[in-house]
């Protein structure tokens, strides 16, 4: 028996080594990994699930630390690039800090630090962390100082639900260090009625580290989750647009540890950065997700931002040299997938409106460096849906 330290994608992993058994399908990820970052081949793989579901002891795989809610055996990560991607395994360069002036001043007064050098200093710490759990480039190109969500249309429309509707639940998606929903907070929608959610509760924690709060100072609700788990996010048929007089009442949210516990209750939901990670077919899915929990009231509001394209298919920045790729839909076919989504494939409008807009993402054609020698430049589409 051979035992091993290895890195997997964040987690730091000891496996014990052995032959003769059937590796689980988690462990095969690995192998693949390990089968190809190292000279040798490895029989087999027990991870500390397989061990457990199979009560085996005769293999210690030993400390195999998994976020509480994910199963081993769900993919982590896009499944356009199943592993994470070499390309965004870059080095980190301090010049990429470009805040503007408004991220200027929502950072100093969240955090409370007023000198602009020593913000600087403290985002760069907080940034090299949060790239060591997950190397996303929104995190290296320090994406969470340029106030995504401020700058779409839907942004005013979205702080008007939280002036105006009565328990105005608002959820950011895949809300990573929270920096979004604090500037939704900062511009005055009620604290008390935000949620916020992310596959990896680390990341969360670190935004308290970045603006230097803590769970009790800053109480919006965080509650970690996969989407792709049925038991914290299932589909449900979106509901029939109708007035709020027949809703239920919001539940606490203390008292919640489930998306699934929202269906029908969120008055507006945000998602940045995220759609752009899975496949069409997931991207499909994700939607009829988000569907299911936006409230039926007239107003209610889905919004987002991520990789767009002029006509959909796979953006290839590496011309296929690498392999990675992404997949972009299009304005038109974008709002052809949420109209599918809210009559469930039954032709119509849904009650809905679908607004879309394509932007050049700032950052040249190599994206900041991310992908070299690329020409075929990233564009973002910036979008919401809004029930009539
Ligand atoms: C590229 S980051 C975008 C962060 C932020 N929304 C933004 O716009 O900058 C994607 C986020 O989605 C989270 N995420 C990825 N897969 C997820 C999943 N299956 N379920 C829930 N969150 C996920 C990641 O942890 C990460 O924080």
């Amino acid at each position: 028996m051979r035992v091993l330290l290895v890195r997997w994608r964040q987690y730091q992993v000891v496996l014990s080594v052995a032959g003769g058994r059937r590796p689980c399908m988690f462990c095969e990820a690995l192998n693949t990994l390990l089968y190809t970052k190292q000279a040798g081949r490895i029989e087999s793989l027990v991870c500390s699930y397989r061990i457990k579901t199979h009560k085996s002891t005769y293999i210690r795989p030993t400390n195999l630390l998994f976020h509480p809610r994910l199963s081993p055996h769900t993919p982590r990560m896009s499944d356009n690039n199943d592993q994470k991607p070499e390309e965004w395994d870059r080095v980190l360069e301090d010049e990429f800090y470009q805040p503007d002036e408004d991220a200027i001043a929502f950072f100093k007064k969240e955090t409370g630090i007023t000198d602009s050098l020593e913000l600087k200093q403290h985002v760069i710490r907080v940034q090299k962390e949060a790239f060591s759990i997950f190397p996303y480039p929104c995190i290296r190109v320090f994406g969470f100082t340029w106030m995504k969500f401020a700058h779409l249309p839907a942004y005013e429309l979205v702080l008007q639900l939280g002036r105006e509707r009565k328990e105005p639940l608002f959820l950011d998606l895949g809300c990573c260090l929270g920096n979004d929903l604090r500037k939704l907070v900062q511009d005055g929608y009620p604290i008390q009625y935000v949620i916020a959610s992310d596959l990896r509760q680390e990341l969360w924690d670190l935004g308290h580290k970045l603006f230097r709060s803590t769970q009790e100072t800053y109480p919006a609700r965080f509650i970690s989750g996969d989407v792709f788990d049925s038991s914290f996010l299932a589909v449900e048929p979106p509901m029939p647009t109708s007035s709020a007089s027949d809703l239920p009442p919001v539940p606490d949210l203390s008292s919640i540890n489930s998306l699934n516990a929202l269906r029908g209750r969120v008055s507006a939901i945000y998602i940045g950065a995220f759609f752009h990670l899975f496949s069409e077919e997931k991207q499909h899915f994700i939607a009829k997700l988000l569907a299911g929990l936006l409230s039926p009231e007239p107003g209610s509001i889905i919004a987002g931002v991520q990789g767009g394209a002029a006509q959909k298919g796979f953006w290839k920045p590496t011309a296929g040299t690498t392999g990675f790729k992404m997949f972009c839909h299009s304005p038109e076919s974008w709002s052809e997938l949420w109209h599918d989504v809210f009559t469930e494939g039954k032709g119509g409008d849904g009650g809905i409106e679908v607004h879309g807009r394509l932007r050049k993402e700032i950052g040249g054609d190599d994206y900041f460096k991310t992908y070299p020698g690329n020409t075929d430049p990233y564009y973002v589409l910036e979008w919401y849906v809004v029930r009539k």
